[in-house]
């Protein structure tokens, strides 16, 4: 059992990708994936999946609770963070153009046990960071909907169970409809194509960037510099202020830049994956960091962080000035906008990740299934859309959040690692990128991740132990199993990581 939980799929080096040839993986006899997408769109995709709830709605809690005008800091040193498991992401997603992201990078690294715990822990990621926008979205959606004087009744709008004191409790409302139904329909896209949501994404992408420029160019104009003093208020216990807060607030802003690394999911589908991914990730990520350090600065200096805690903080600075309450709907409409691309690229990430699994046999075959016309994994899509939407349509987004980041955090930490011992174990495969000064980067990338794991874990250890539990106990009774590691090879595409269809998968 040991054995085949360190064993690694065995890469080999890719030949040069170019637009129009199939992706190297698929399951025998079915359709492959499409090579359709350009540096443009990956780099949309990265913005897409990016700026969304984090920005638009926990900003203020880190502020008000934790950080202070600091929050600038913790956005900083989160997108530092980020920036040394980008590089990392970057490095991998050039050389090994395949679907599975970080699951895929740590099995061949890292062994079928890890990559099993990375693939599981994306879950988190994908899967709830979808569920968990949707629940904001409805509120932003139910919002713009009073404005316009029509109103949804609450048992109609919001999640029918919720956690107080570690206990579920039913609220007595029935579903979250709007929450199911911007999941539905961001699935049905997906469903249909990946070029079709790619152009969606760059609509959506150029008007929450646009309302986001807006926002600062106007809010520029009402910063108090005194809001910034002092920059990191006095400590007010572990987490509260003081360089502890800071810390706490960059573990909870965090949550705004998962996403970079979905660009990494559309490896199996970019025209020319080895110059692309690195353009992809680390160009969203750069200009998502630029963005927030600048909309975290305004907004401290717009309005004393004291007052920035509620679920809507750039609407609450703009209602403080009554000549820019007419960009408020404005910012709303923004804030929906952002909010329904992120679900759309955790929708299509989701499904690629688990359909890079069913090639290796860790998930069911079904998963592997391509859709004829479309040429997407058309029933992981439908069974992502329909879980998805169930956990949006009963969950509070509290419980989803902290989930969501543990995951990502986890599996960045991964990668972290990984860049370096491929480096170690197989140093002269082709990397079209290379992560420059990779000890320092792949340790310190690995290290912060990690602490800020930490951070969240303190507070909600019980419900990522149970996760894990659930995974270890899926991974027991399917994967395990199924692994096409155990079975002999078979002339099938979807090989060894990089190589040509028709290859086989051997141990190594
Ligand atoms: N980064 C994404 C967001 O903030 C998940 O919504």
């Amino acid at each position: 059992m040991l054995r085949q939980l360190l064993a690694v799929k065995p890469v080999r080096p890719a030949p040069h990708i170019d637009a129009g040839e199939p992706p190297h993986d698929g399951l025998a006899g079915e359709v492959h994936l499409k090579r359709t997408l350009t540096a443009r769109q990956l780099l949309l995709l990265g913005i897409g999946a990016i700026i969304g709830a984090g920005i638009f709605v926990m900003t203020g809690t880190a502020a008000a609770n934790h950080a202070g005008p600091a929050v600038m800091i913790s956005f900083a040193l989160a997108g530092l963070a980020c920036a040394f498991a980008g590089l990392c992401y970057a490095e991998f997603a050039a050389m090994l153009p395949v679907s599975g992201s970080a699951y895929s990078y740590s099995y061949a690294t890292l062994g079928e046990g890890v990559a099993w715990f990375i693939g599981w822990n994306l879950v988190l990621e994908y899967l709830f960071a979808a569920s968990t926008v949707a629940v904001g979205w409805s509120s932003y959606f139910n919002s713009l909907l009073g404005t316009l004087g029509i109103a949804i009744p609450a048992y109609l709008s919001t999640a029918p169970l919720n956690i107080v004191d570690g206990e579920l409790v039913r609220t007595g409302s029935l579903i979250n409809l709007p929450a199911v139904g911007i999941v539905a329909a961001v699935s049905g896209l997906c469903y249909v194509g990946i070029s079709q949501s790619a152009s969606v994404n760059a609509v959506i992408v150029a008007i929450k960037v646009v309302v986001i420029l807006l926002f600062l160019a106007m809010g520029l104009q009402y910063v108090n510099p005194d809001n910034w003093i002092p920059l990191i208020p006095e400590a007010e216990g572990p987490g509260r202020f003081g360089w502890d807060g800071v810390m706490r607030g960059a573990s909870i802003v965090f949550f705004a830049y998962i996403g970079f690394d979905a660009v990494s999911t559309a490896a199996a589908e970019a025209r020319n994956p080895q110059r692309d991914m690195p353009i992809g990730i680390l160009g969203s990520l750069v200009v998502c960091t630029v963005l927030y350090i600048a909309v975290a600065a305004v907004l401290t200096g717009m309005l004393p962080y004291t007052a920035l805690g509620t679920a809507k903080p750039v609407a609450t600075a703009l209602e403080a000035y009554p000549s820019l309450l007419w960009l408020k709907t404005i910012v709303e409409i923004g804030a929906i906008a952002g909010l329904s691309s992120v679900i759309l690229v955790m929708l299509m990430g989701q499904p690629r990740i688990f359909y890079t699994m069913a090639q290796d046999g860790l998930m069911p075959r079904i998963f592997g299934r391509v859709h004829p016309r479309f040429h997407t994994p058309y029933v992981g899509t439908l069974i992502v859309g329909v879980l998805a939407a169930g956990l949006a349509g009963f969950l509070p987004i509290s419980v989803l959040g902290d989930l969501v980041s543990m995951g990502t955090l986890l599996a960045f930490a991964t990668v972290c690692i990984g860049v370096l011992v491929l480096r170690r174990t197989r140093p002269e495969l082709p990397r079209p990128f290379r992560v420059p000064f990779a000890p320092f980067v792949g340790v310190a990338g690995a290290l912060s991740c990690l602490y800020l794991f930490a951070q969240v874990f303190a507070d909600h250890w019980q419900l990522m132990l149970g996760w894990t539990f659930l995974g270890l106990l899926i991974y027991a009774v399917y994967g395990f199993r199924h692994s096409r590691l155990r079975r002999p090879p078979q002339p099938t595409a979807g090989g060894d990581l990089g190589t040509p269809p028709g290859s086989a998968a051997q141990m190594p």
